[in-house]
């Protein structure tokens, strides 16, 4: 992880999501595919990190997952989970490096919008304290939204992850202008984030196609994917599609980077 406040290195973090590994496991109700091995193939695919999300309805990553992730990977575990208090006391016996705080509905299909910070700062303040004291490192998942940032900052979260759900859907729609108008909002706050000292990453619906722009963003400092490389995985293996991916956000990065 990086220290707050430092630049952006030219290499961007990639946090593989291996939830609907889970999700296409559950849909049996044995044993495979296996969660941890996905993950073990993800780090030899060159993933920086595994992301799971133990939601409350454990439609997905269930709490056995979690203690299989911990004892069983040498990347850090970003564990994404509901501000509920079933959910800390959870991170806070396993301790995984990175907490993602999102907002959750149980009649949702995934995670639509962001966390509203603005509206709960006190609650969350108070409640990502334990973690912070922990050594979790904690992270805000917003819409990039100048009022979420600030208030992330405020409550003491050292990271925030920007919705890049609306850019994503307007790339598959074919909708250019709300693309366009997307990709700038995630631009423009994650520099605004960056300059607060915020620690900024993004995710949410990134495939081959829309990552190159996300990638080049300077500010961002790691993606997190999941959804789409394990659909791509079906065709053509996960570590062929974790290394392609990869490698788009490495050409787009280098390219801005210069
Ligand atoms: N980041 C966060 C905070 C998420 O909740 C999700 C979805 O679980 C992702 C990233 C990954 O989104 P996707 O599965 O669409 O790539």
């Amino acid at each position: 992880m990086s220290e707050v406040g430092a630049r952006p290195s030219g290499r961007l973090r990639l946090g593989v999501n291996i939830d609907h590994v889970a999700t296409v496991r559950n849909a049996r109700g044995g044993p495979t595919p296996d969660p941890l091995r996905a993950a073990l193939l993800a780090e030899a695919a060159g993933a920086d990190g595994i992301t799971a999300h133990l939601r409350e309805d454990r439609r997905h990553i269930t709490d056995a997952d979690i203690e299989a992730l911990m004892a069983g990977i040498s990347l850090p575990l970003n564990l994404e989970m509901a501000a509920t208090p079933e959910m800390r006391a959870i991170a806070l016996r396993h301790r995984p490096r990175a907490v993602c705080i999102v907002p959750e509905k149980r009649e949702e299909r995934t995670t639509e919008g962001g966390l509203e910070v603005a509206r709960d700062e006190n609650a969350l303040a108070d409640f990502i304290l334990p973690l912070r004291e922990a050594g979790c490192r904690v992270s805000m998942f917003i819409a990039a939204d100048r009022r979420q940032i600030e208030a992330s900052h405020r409550i003491g979260a050292p990271v925030i992850e920007l919705h890049t759900g609306a850019y994503c859907d307007a790339d598959i729609a074919g909708d250019i202008a709300t693309r366009d108008a997307e990709l700038a909002r995630l631009v423009e706050m994650a520099g605004f984030a960056r300059a607060l000292g915020l620690e900024v990453h993004a995710g949410h619906g990134l495939t081959f196609d829309s990552v190159g722009p996300v990638a080049a963003i300077p500010d961002l400092m790691e993606l997190n994917i999941g959804h789409f490389l394990i659909g791509e995985a079906i065709f053509v293996g996960l570590e062929v599609a974790i290394r392609r991916m990869r490698a788009e956000m490495d050409t787009a990065r280098a390219v801005a980077v210069g």
